[in-house]
């Protein structure tokens, strides 16, 4: 949410585009070369679009304007009462949510430009300001797909309009040319895509919120070209408003959103799944406290402070995000307690095995007995996720989900001990140096990197996902690069 010292203007997302912007983005629009019978811009606040397009496409015949705010539309008003258009405009004062748009859409000869800057709110803070401006509950669930696309916690309200705006130009011919976060543009594209919309042509143009919005997101105009034709998989991209020539196009191929086509399209040969190498997640616990220790001697500070003697057998040294991202991977800062050596281990064999950290786990049950993800519910006493035989693996090929590089590091063992990684760390587990480092070698090769961030959003908050890595097919790579007898070499000797 863009915040805003008036709870007015947080709640209904209400920055007023600049007329400068706006004209700018209808010369864009006007690019296209659609010749609009009609304009509709459904959140048109105080009409920089609308008056922007009535200048631009003065053939047209019917603009109409919604918005919730009185005030804005008065002002609006005003303005126009000197224009020589102003009879070709229509103001509707009305909620988004709860308005007739079949009756008004129907009256609007196509092509129909749809344009204008829905509210930048998310349904979640909307809650927090306890307001109501939102879908209707039962309109918002019973939507086929939407739920998927949303998600039904929390979504854009931007978002839910601009699948409206699609509804409505279902049958249509049409554009949508919306100012937008670039995350709800690409959401859109994807849904627009797995659905096989009758879009044919779609492009983003970056803004720059801070000049114009005194805002800092990332966000752009977005245009989908709807109509009859061959439909389109790809979206131009291009840096300003002013460009001509796309900077990189993004696409959707073999269900997923790639970032850049012609990288993906050079490598997609390397896409597939490796039967040798499974990327897996570090060790899931929710309880940091308990779980993760600091050495003192021979005994463990946990996260309250206090120190305990518990059986080494059970405890391994630990490494997270920054430390694999930092390359510090010879010794660590912490260790983490591992009740199970398999999903679903019976842990009771710890009160024989281990006293100590029997005695430890009974004393913090509570803590891990309330652990809230369902995950930890019917499972053993103190269960853990992320643990197998990989876990143990001597050797690991390891990226951090979190990082704005693609570097993967191999990690070996720390004082005898397998490292364990925490669970926003991915790795493949490898059974001897020489394996690890040919792992991370073919990893961190041209043709990997490109391939990988080909499918990578860097502005994503996790932009390294497990799904990213496991399509990254291993062998493949080995054979591009010449070292499939290596390859091969290693996976004779697997244990995972
Ligand atoms: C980001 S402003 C943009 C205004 C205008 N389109 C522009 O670009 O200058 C969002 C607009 O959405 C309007 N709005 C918010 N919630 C609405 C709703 N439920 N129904 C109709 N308009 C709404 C606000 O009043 C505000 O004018």
């Amino acid at each position: 949410m863009v915040l805003h010292k008036d709870k007015n203007v947080s709640e209904f997302g209400d920055f007023q585009t600049p007329e400068n912007l706006a004209l700018e983005v209808m010369k864009v629009v006007n690019r296209l070369g659609v010749a609009p019978e009609s304009v509709l811009e459904p959140t048109c606040g105080r009409g920089s679009f609308l008056l922007a397009s009535c200048q631009i496409f003065p053939h047209v015949n019917r603009f109409v304007g919604v918005d919730i705010n009185l005030e804005h539309l008065k002002y609006l008003k005003e303005k126009i009462l000197s224009k020589k258009y102003s009879d070709k405009i229509d103001i509707i004062n009305g909620d988004f949510f709860t308005l007739n748009w079949s009756e008004i859409v129907k009256k609007l000869a196509e092509p129909l430009l749809i344009i204008g800057n829905p509210p930048w709110v998310t349904s979640s803070e909307l809650g927090l300001l306890r307001s109501s401006n939102l879908p209707p509950k039962s309109n918002f669930q019973s939507k086929s797909g939407y739920d998927a696309l949303t998600g039904k916690s929390n979504f854009d309200i931007s978002e839910w309009m601009l699948l409206k705006h699609l509804e409505w130009l279902k049958e249509r011919t049409g554009v949508i040319a919306m100012l937008c976060k670039t995350s709800v543009a690409r959401k859109i594209l994807i849904h627009v895509w797995q659905h096989k919309y009758r879009v044919i042509r779609s492009q983003i143009y970056s803004i720059d919120t801070f000049k114009n919005f005194n805002a800092s997101v990332d966000a752009c105009l977005f245009i989908l070209q709807i109509g009859d034709g061959k439909l389109s998989i790809n979206c131009d991209v291009f840096d300003n408003l002013a460009d001509k020539k796309a900077s990189q196009t993004i696409g959707y191929y073999q269900d997923t959103i790639v970032f850049n086509v012609k990288d993906y399209q050079r490598w997609s040969n390397l896409r597939g799944i490796d039967s040798a190498y499974s990327w897996r997640s570090g060790l899931k616990h929710d309880c940091s406290k308990v779980m993760e220790l600091i050495p003192e001697g021979n005994k463990y500070r946990n996260g309250y402070g206090e120190i305990y003697f518990l059986e080494r057998g059970y405890i391994y040294p630990l490494l997270k995000s920054s430390d694999i991202s930092n390359n510090s991977t010879s010794n660590c800062r912490k260790y983490v307690l591992v009740t199970q050596r398999y999903i679903g281990e019976d842990t009771t064999h710890i009160k024989s095995d281990a006293p100590n950290v029997w005695e430890y786990l009974q004393k913090y049950r509570e803590y891990l007995s309330k652990r809230s993800s369902s995950i930890y519910r019917n499972r053993p006493d103190f269960s853990i996720f992320g643990v197998g035989k990989y876990t143990f693996s001597p050797w690991k090929v390891a990226i951090s989900g979190f990082y704005k590089t693609l570097n993967f590091v191999e990690v070996g063992a720390i004082d005898g001990q397998p490292v364990v990684f925490d669970d926003t760390v991915y790795f493949v587990p490898c059974w001897s140096k020489s394996e690890a480092s040919f792992i991370a070698t073919i990893l961190n090769s041209q043709p990997a990197k490109e391939f990988l961030e080909s499918m990578i959003f860097w502005s994503d908050k996790r932009p390294i996902t497990i799904e990213l890595l496991k399509r990254l097919n291993l062998r493949v790579l080995a054979q591009i690069l010449n070292q499939e007898e290596e390859y091969e070499s290693y996976v004779k000797n697997h244990v995972v």
